[in-house]
């Protein structure tokens, strides 16, 4: 029976330079290629569902399914909300049984992200859930890729530092040349920055924008301070392609393989994650 992924678990892969991958899953064909993936590597594994699913899917029904799921999984598998900037949210979330949260108050300034952090840690405490929060901003769309990297805002290591002690978060999530999708250039991530930001914050980093970031550059963060590591776009490519190769010209009718190999290729992009961020 999986046991979720705490904080001990987080901080370990941060004492010990291994990152844990967050994975976005929009529906069960996702979590359950995360599960595999878990189960596969014999690693711990963090399934993302947050409101991109559920604004086309009934929420609670997704969520229910997809504790089913997990909570049969052999290895830890945490169930975590990325990106909500709603208290209420992240409430029902709780209630619903995830077991860690990521505030987004990235586009507050920093004294209100601070108000919505703490009120984000003061909210989960009593669940035993874990709190990753953001500072600077991460460019991009969460759902869709963009062209090229803009001008999200890096994140400053002393505001880093102060803004840990102030609100009590779990985790943070930093801006270093990251951004969420894939792009036409690959970025570049500002590893001198990441080292900083390391020295001057004792919680484990988060790194999102996972896809389009090379694995040596993923095993150089590890050492950084970056205990999660979050994908996405990397796996609704593996998805699509996947449904597309088998579907053919024109579309036949067979939904099942469809899904199926879906399934299996996204299941292979976790695996193969994993092994740069974990290895043997
Ligand atoms: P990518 O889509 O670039 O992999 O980023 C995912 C992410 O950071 C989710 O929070």
């Amino acid at each position: 029976m999986s046991r979720g992924v705490g904080l001990d678990e987080l901080a370990g892969a941060r004492r010990e330079g291994r990152g844990i991958l967050g994975a976005v899953a929009y529906d069960t064909v996702g979590v359950e290629a995360i599960v595999t993936a878990g189960r596969r590597t014999g690693r711990p594994i963090i399934a993302q569902i947050g409101s991109s699913a559920f604004n086309h899917v009934d929420a609670g029904g997704l969520i229910a399914a997809a504790r089913m799921i997990i909570e049969r999984s052999p290895t830890p598998v945490g169930l975590h909300l990325d990106h909500s900037g709603s208290l209420e949210e992240i409430r029902r979330c709780l209630d619903a049984g995830y077991t860690s949260v990521m505030v987004d108050g990235s586009r507050l300034d920093f004294a209100d992200n601070v108000a919505l952090s703490t009120a984000a840690v003061d909210l989960a405490r009593p669940y035993a859930a874990w709190v990753e929060a953001e500072l600077g901003r991460i460019d991009g769309d969460e759902d869709r890729s963009i062209a090229a990297a803009g001008s999200g805002g890096l994140t400053r290591p002393s505001e880093a530092a102060r803004f840990v002690d102030e609100t009590g978060v779990d985790a943070l999530a930093v801006s270093v040349g990251n951004v969420h999708g894939r792009t036409a250039t690959p970025v570049r991530i500002h590893l001198d920055l990441l080292g900083e930001l390391g020295e001057a914050v004792r919680v484990p980093l988060v790194l999102h924008g996972v896809s389009g970031i090379d694995g040596d550059t993923l095993a150089v963060a590890c050492r950084l301070g970056v205990a999660k590591f979050n994908v996405n776009a990397d796996l609704r490519a593996a998805y699509l392609a996947a449904v597309a190769e088998w579907a053919g010209e024109p579309p036949g009718d067979d939904l099942v393989g469809a899904l199926r190999v879906a399934r299996q290729r996204v299941t292979g992009v976790l695996v193969d994650l994993i092994a740069v961020l974990d290895p043997p």
